[in-house]
Parts: structure tokens; sequence; C-alpha cells
């Protein structure tokens, strides 16, 4: 990320302990870096462990502060609440939470098997979930206020085909974002969420772009209507329009951020209706080639 294009004052965030799930790689180290950046302890969680620490300490030696890295599994619950207690006891109560972990990769529906669902719904649809559940209670006990982004894709709109069991665990994400504002606001709590267009990572384009030559042939591949994928800094900069004090009345929201690409194209993989059983078979094949190499890193 170009560090000069972010929009906001240096130590607008002083104060604030955000956690940002899945903050070891891609859009969620970006997020973070943002926040640490403009004076936020960060805290960043991920199954393998060494990531994250290699991510935390990359950040800390480029921007000094303080990130702390976890190994957590959200699909564990117990996890979730023996790194809370470690975040609350060790270092004090979090003022916001970044729900970004999720998995996904394309595959026609009826090619999934239940395991195959679950390995995509258990992360997104009950994870962040159970995230969300143990910090909401935390702050609602202390009567402290709280802020959640979660970040999810402009399918929760119109549909994600072939990649349903992602696109039906992100609308359940939304509906929970906007019934938790609902419910929650009382509380000093709020929730919003973001739903990016194409904004290539490594993770995201090995498992749904498995076949594109650059990350550039995929915003081209999917027509964006300005022509290009999204920049780092722009994602950023909306994250901390949401998670910095100063806009605490923006409550329930969801924000698409994707240069107009859904609603011109609608913005999901529908385009792959053309492939056969050839490219769907060597699509599965380089994605659980990624799936192998990232699993031998999980330390939890
Ligand atoms: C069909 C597949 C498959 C594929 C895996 N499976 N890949 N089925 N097509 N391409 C099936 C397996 O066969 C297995 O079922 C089941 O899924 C579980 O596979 P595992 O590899 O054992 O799963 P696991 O180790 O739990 O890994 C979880 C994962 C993996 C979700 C499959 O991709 C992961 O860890 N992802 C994390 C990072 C990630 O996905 N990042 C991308 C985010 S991008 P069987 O029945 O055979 O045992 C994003 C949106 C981007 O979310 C939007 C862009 C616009
Ligand atoms: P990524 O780099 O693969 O990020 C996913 C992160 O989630 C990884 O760090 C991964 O770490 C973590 N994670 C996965 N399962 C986990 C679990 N069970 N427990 C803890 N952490 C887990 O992909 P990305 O592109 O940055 O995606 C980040 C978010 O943006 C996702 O929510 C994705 O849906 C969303 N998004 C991305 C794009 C895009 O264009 N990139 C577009 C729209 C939406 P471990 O594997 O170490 O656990």
């Amino acid at each position: 990320m170009d560090i000069s294009k972010l929009m906001f004052k240096d130590g607008l965030m002083q104060g604030q302990r955000i956690l940002v799930t899945g903050g070891g790689t891609g859009l969620g180290k970006e997020m973070a870096e943002g926040f640490l950046k403009l004076g936020a302890e960060v805290h960043i969680c991920g199954r393998r462990g060494g990531v994250c620490e290699e991510t935390a300490e990359q950040l800390m030696s480029a921007h000094g502060g303080k990130v702390v890295p976890h190994a957590c599994d959200i699909r564990v619950a117990e996890a979730i609440s023996d790194m809370n207690d470690k975040i609350w006891s060790g270092h004090g109560a979090l003022t916001g939470l970044i729900n970004n972990a999720a998995g996904n990769f394309i595959s026609r529906t009826e090619d999934l098997s239940i395991r195959g669902f679950d390995a995509i719904a258990n992360i997104v649809f009950r994870g962040t979930f159970y995230m969300t559940h143990d910090i909401g209670k935390r702050w609602i006990s202390a009567q402290q206020k709280g802020n959640v982004t979660s970040i999810l894709t402009t399918w929760i709109w119109n549909g994600g085909p072939f990649v349903v069991p992602s696109a039906m665990s992100k609308s359940a994400v939304n509906t929970m974002t906007q019934s938790l504002a609902t419910e929650w606001g009382r509380y000093g709590l709020r929730f919003n969420a973001i739903a990016p267009g194409p904004f290539p990572t490594e993770g995201m384009t090995k498992r749904l772009a498995p076949d594109a030559d650059s990350t550039e042939d995929m915003a081209r591949d999917r027509s964006n209507p300005m022509g290009r994928i999204g920049e780092m800094h722009e994602l950023v900069n909306l994250a901390t329009f949401l998670m910095a004090p100063g806009a605490e009345y923006v409550n329930g929201q969801t924000i698409a951020i994707d240069g107009a690409m859904y609603n011109a194209t609608g913005g999901n993989f529908y385009q792959l209706s053309a492939w056969g059983d050839e490219e769907w078979q060597a699509a599965r094949s380089a994605i659980e080639a990624t799936n192998a190499k990232d699993r031998a890193k999980r330390t939890v």
C-alpha cells in the first residue's frame, strides 16, 4: 500500500485497540498497517501463527507501535475466548473488531461435498458470529463502547454463482450486521460492513482466479467500469473512516467499494458458466495445491 495516500491525520487512532481477524495476510494485513500507522494498537490472528508473527514484525519495523500476533482458529469458540482472555488481561480491552478472516474457492455447486460447504461456512458464517458474540458480550458487561466492521462481498445483494457457500455465509454476516446494529446500538456498540470488489491478494487470486495469468487479467475479465482493480489504500481509508472516532452515528450500513462493478456487471462469477469439465478440473487441482501449501503452515 502507498502509505502517503492514507487520508487521515497521524494519531487519529491513538487509544484504539483493534483486532483484525485474518490480519496476517491480504486485506487484513493492509488494514492492520493503516490502523497502526494512525496510532492504534493492533492485534492480528490466523491459523498460521508464523505468518502472523512475521507480519507483526514487519509492520512494527516499518512503523513502530504495537502489533500483537495470535494463533487462533475462529471456527473454535473456546480458542476465541482464550485469545480474548489473553488480550483483555495482557493488553486491555479491545475497542474494535474487523471481521476479515474468510475461506473461499470457486466450484460448481454440484461438485461440492458437504465438507467443502462446511470448510467455508464454518469460517465465515459460524466463526464470524463466534468472534462477534464473544467480544460483544465483553463490551456489554463492561458497559464499554465497541465498533465492528465486517468484510463482505457484493454477492450479498445479487448472489454468488460458483461461490455459493461464501455468498450464503457473507449474506448471513450482512444480516448479523443489521440485526446487531439495531439490537446492541443501545449499548453503544455499532456494526457496519464493507463489500469490496476485486482487490487481488494471493489468498483470493489463487482460489478464485486460478486460471488468470495476472491479477490485472482478473479485473479485465470481470469488466470493471473503472478499468482497474482496487488500490489497497482506498479500502484502508474506508475501513479507517468506519473504525476511527468521528463517525459514530454510522451504524448498520454495508458500503460497496468496487468501482461500480456490481452495478454494471453483477460483480460475481457468472461468466464461469462457460467453463467445462476440463477447466473445472484444472481449477480444482490448482486450488487444492494452494490449500495444502497453506495448511502445512498452520500451527492451530
Ligand atoms: C471443490 C474443494 C475445493 C475445490 C477444497 N474443497 N477445495 N471442493 N472444489 N476447489 C473441499 C475438499 O475437497 C474437502 O472436501 C473440503 O473442501 C475441505 O478441504 P480442506 O482443504 O481440508 O479444507 P481446509 O484445510 O479446512 O481449508 C479451508 C479452505 C481453504 C476454505 C478450503 O481454502 C482455506 O483455508 N482458505 C483460507 C483463505 C482463503 O480462502 N482466502 C480467500 C478469501 S477471498 P472433501 O469432501 O473432499 O473432504 C474471498 C472473497 C473474494 O473470500 C471476493 C472477490 C471479489
Ligand atoms: P486472504 O489473504 O486469504 O485472507 C484470509 C485470511 O483469513 C487469512 O489470513 C487466513 O489466515 C484467515 N483465516 C482463514 N480461516 C481462518 C480461521 N479459521 N481462523 C482464523 N483465521 C482464518 O484473502 P483476502 O483477499 O485478504 O480476504 C480478506 C477478506 O476480504 C475476506 O473476508 C474476503 O472474503 C474479503 N474479500 C476479499 C476480496 C479481494 O478481492 N481480495 C474481495 C471481496 C471480499 P490462516 O489461513 O492463517 O488462518
